[in-house]
């Protein structure tokens, strides 16, 4: 069965009331075309590639680990091969190869993400010295090799024991997570460059607890709307704690962004562009950078809205509105609007959730830039699956996607957007959540039986365009 992650996130949605406010213009039929010409990156632009603990670690009981809700989620029979991240690219054991690896490929910035049941293995209990000591020697191989540690601090891997103590719907959450943040400041904070708090509150909340389809698997509509406020709150209790601790550095949230359009120039589909935009978009960057949740919260689903009112307290906007020092930006897929709901206009990647829209990119960047303060930003993520029935290595496909997205950062650049970075999604093949291991993102293949990792095409040139910091011809 194929799995479409926007058509299930699309479906937690359904039923949202109309919303009167004023949608983004109507969808362009294009996608830039590169001029042909070598276009040059800023100075200093870091070059990187991302990575998340569960998709790549393996050793799940390794170390002192215990359970996360995504190792029950995947015992539940939550994936679509009915695997799970036990084992992956058993990069736990083999962090050095790939360290090697980054190394050939001359990225100068990694973002990976810290698992928290390695850190706080048992509640209250003292930190875990053998987790710590693994994310120490990362860092330090890291900078031995010349590459910028970006750490994530939540990717989605909550220990199960707070699950069962009531998760991201609790609103002690904030503070779960602002001493474990502490915890891994005070043990990295030297070396590590950049931090990043949350990783895509929009997809827990969208795949989590409104589609189901993510760990830890919940519909329910009211309990959504917590979490999106306890995730955001989280993310500002551990801006707060970052800047109380000795920790160097840089910090920011990561939001998946989805410019929307119109599809075409009805009103209904105005109506739906603009709700579709407060769902994907605003919900996440206007309490975090104007300190205030958007006006047309009543448009939302009415147990979603009740969900996020209802766990809001006075003194929340300001700790969630903590200054941070960059946004960091995942960017996939623009959502298209009709009178009927979503549609498909541009081409569609091979996971079935993400259409093939470059200039996207460059229109959530400017957006951000315009409409939030012109902020630093960093791309966070940026990718595509292999093609179907595509070489295994020879993936000109992706090269295509990448060429062009990068295109589109050089464009936002040029336009004044303060973009540092840019981070590929991902170094290697991993478990890809609900769809295990049938979508490889990869710019190194994982063969899953031998671990042998070999670089793809797309390797090789993404490998030239930070040697030269330069888009080639
Ligand atoms: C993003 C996730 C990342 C990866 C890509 C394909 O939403 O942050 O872990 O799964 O999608």
């Amino acid at each position: 069965m194929a799995v479409s992650r926007r058509e299930l996130i699309v479906a937690g949605l359904i039923g949202a009331a109309a919303a009167a406010c004023s949608p983004a213009s109507t969808a362009p039929t294009t996608s830039p075309t590169p001029s042909g010409e070598v276009v040059a990156f800023p100075q200093g632009f870091a070059w990187g590639v991302a990575t998340s603990a569960y998709q790549i670690e393996g050793s799940v009981a390794a170390g002192g680990r215990t359970p996360s809700i995504w190792d029950t989620f995947a015992a539940s029979g939550g994936i679509q091969d009915h695997s799970s991240g036990a084992v992956a690219c058993d990069h736990y054991v083999r962090w050095k190869t790939d360290l090697d690896l980054m190394k050939e490929l001359g990225v100068t910035s990694y973002r990976f993400s810290v698992a928290w049941p390695r850190i706080q293995p048992t509640r209250g209990a003292k930190p875990n010295a053998e987790g710590l000591a693994f994310y120490n020697q990362l860092v330090d191989g890291l900078l031995s090799r010349g590459i910028a540690p970006v750490a994530t601090l939540y990717h989605w891997d909550l220990p199960q024991y707070f699950e069962d103590a009531g998760g991201w719907e609790s609103r002690d959450s904030a503070g779960w997570f602002a001493d474990y943040a502490a915890v891994v400041f005070d043990a990295l904070g030297d070396r590590v460059s950049s931090w990043v708090t949350v990783n895509e509150a929009k997809i827990i909340v969208q795949g989590g607890y409104q589609g189901g389809f993510m760990a830890p698997g919940k519909r329910d509509q009211k309990a959504s709307g917590q979490v999106l406020h306890h995730l955001n709150l989280a993310h500002g209790r551990a801006v707060q704690a970052f800047r109380a601790s000795t920790a160097k550095g840089t910090i920011g949230p990561c939001l998946q962004l989805a410019p929307c359009y119109p599809a075409d120039d009805s009103a209904a589909a105005k109506t739906a562009t603009a709700l579709a935009d407060l769902t994907e978009n605003r919900l996440y960057l206007d309490p975090l950078l104007t300190g205030a949740y958007p006006k047309d919260l009543d448009t939302l689903d009415a147990d979603f809205a009740a969900g996020i009112k209802g766990a809001v307290q006075p003194e929340d906007a300001a700790v969630i509105a903590s200054k941070v020092d960059f946004v960091g930006v995942n960017y996939y897929s623009p959502v298209v609007m009709g009178p009927g709901g979503a549609q498909t206009r541009y081409p569609q990647a091979a996971n079935g959730w993400q259409q093939i829209y470059p200039q996207g990119l460059a229109d959530v960047l400017t957006r951000v830039h315009h409409d939030y303060g012109q902020p630093v930003q960093v791309v966070l993520e940026n990718g595509v699956p292999d093609a179907p029935g595509q070489d295994p290595l020879h993936d000109a496909s992706r090269i295509d996607f990448l060429k062009q997205h990068l295109h589109a950062a050089a464009g936002a650049i040029e336009a004044g957007v303060r973009l540092t970075g840019f981070h590929t999604w991902s170094l290697m093949d991993n478990f890809e959540w609900f769809a295990g291991y049938t979508q490889r993102y990869g710019l190194v293949r994982i063969d899953f039986t031998t671990q042998e990792r070999v670089q793809k095409d797309s390797a090789r040139w993404y490998a030239d365009v930070a040697r030269t910091n330069a888009i080639p011809a």
